[in-house]
């Protein structure tokens, strides 16, 4: 299948490791141009550098901090300068932690919202008159399957996420009529350091050692496994493409099918 991605320019945000890396790897693999952002520059050189090398990719390194706006207009600025144009926004940067409902302070809610709810919402808002003056582009929002499956323990992750599909479906009506397609993907657990210190953090918890909590994970998803950061990065690298030209206003979940009920 030609994805028709090359010489196309992407960013992607949270893009120095975990499933932003996947993507990363993915569309330069493609042929895409691509910016990754994340605060930790040394990691992203590190990154860019691993692309380059594997798949011959123009990579652009842009660090800063997304969960503060004028971070947010500087990189998107940035990027746009850099390549000219910009085809595709990945929004993936995230880190909203859990915890107990009563013991988790204002200041944790609202900080970590201020990147995965702010922090989307800003970008898209900053790429969006990019997009409509060169006549299209593509947005996916990396959002996660506690939107649809609530858990106690992680009530700031699911409302964020929840949100995100609403904004998601919203922004794809508003981009219809200038060509930018608006999707989301929601990962379930996949197999990252994020993935491996929430793990670490219930083994502790639970008295268990991580292998046999990372086991007992696994097996509550019919496939028995979680994701790869690839299993994400290929359905994100299809969205964009010029095979999903009629595909809009979508959530995805990937989750091996461990989400109960239907979707319609
Ligand atoms: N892994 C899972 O099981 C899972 C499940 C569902 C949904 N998700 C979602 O998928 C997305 C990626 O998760 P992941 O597991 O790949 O996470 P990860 O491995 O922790 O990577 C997170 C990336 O975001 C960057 N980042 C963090 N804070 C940032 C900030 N303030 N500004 C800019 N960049 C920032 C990190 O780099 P720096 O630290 O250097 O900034 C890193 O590149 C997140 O939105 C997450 O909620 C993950």
């Amino acid at each position: 299948m030609n994805l028709e991605l090359s010489g196309k320019t992407a960013l992607v945000t949270g893009g120095s490791q975990g499933i932003g890396r996947a993507i990363a790897f993915g569309l330069g693999a493609e042929g895409a141009k691509v910016a990754i952002c994340a605060r930790d520059k040394t990691r992203l050189e590190e990154t860019a550098r691993e692309i380059k090398s594997k798949t011959n990719a123009d990579v652009l390194v842009v660090p800063g901090d997304l969960s503060q706006l004028d971070e947010v207009n500087r990189v998107a600025t940035t990027v746009r300068d850099r390549f000219g144009r910009l085809d595709i926004l990945v929004n993936n940067a995230g880190a909203i932690r859990g915890g107990d409902f009563l013991k988790i302070p204002d200041e944790q809610w609202a900080g970590d919202w201020s990147l995965k709810i702010l922090g989307y919402v800003r970008m898209a808002r900053a790429v969006f008159p990019i997009m409509q003056a060169q006549g299209g582009g593509r947005i996916v929002n990396v959002v996660g399957a506690a939107a649809r499956n609530p858990t106690p323990g992680y009530l700031p992750g699911g409302i964020a996420n929840s949100g995100l599909i609403n904004f998601s479906k919203g922004l794809a009506d508003l981009g219809a009529p200038s060509n930018i397609l608006v999707t989301a993907v929601s990962p379930a657990a996949t197999a990252t350091t994020r993935w491996e210190s929430l793990i670490a953090q219930q083994a502790a918890v639970a008295g268990k050692t991580v292998e046999a909590q990372r086991a007992e994970a696994a097996s509550h998803y019919p496939l028995k496994r979680i994701a790869t950061p690839e299993d994400i990065a290929d359905l994100v690298c299809f969205l964009v493409s010029a095979r999903a030209s009629f595909i809009t206003g979508v959530c995805i979940t990937v989750d091996g099918g461990a989400t109960r009920g239907v979707y319609l």
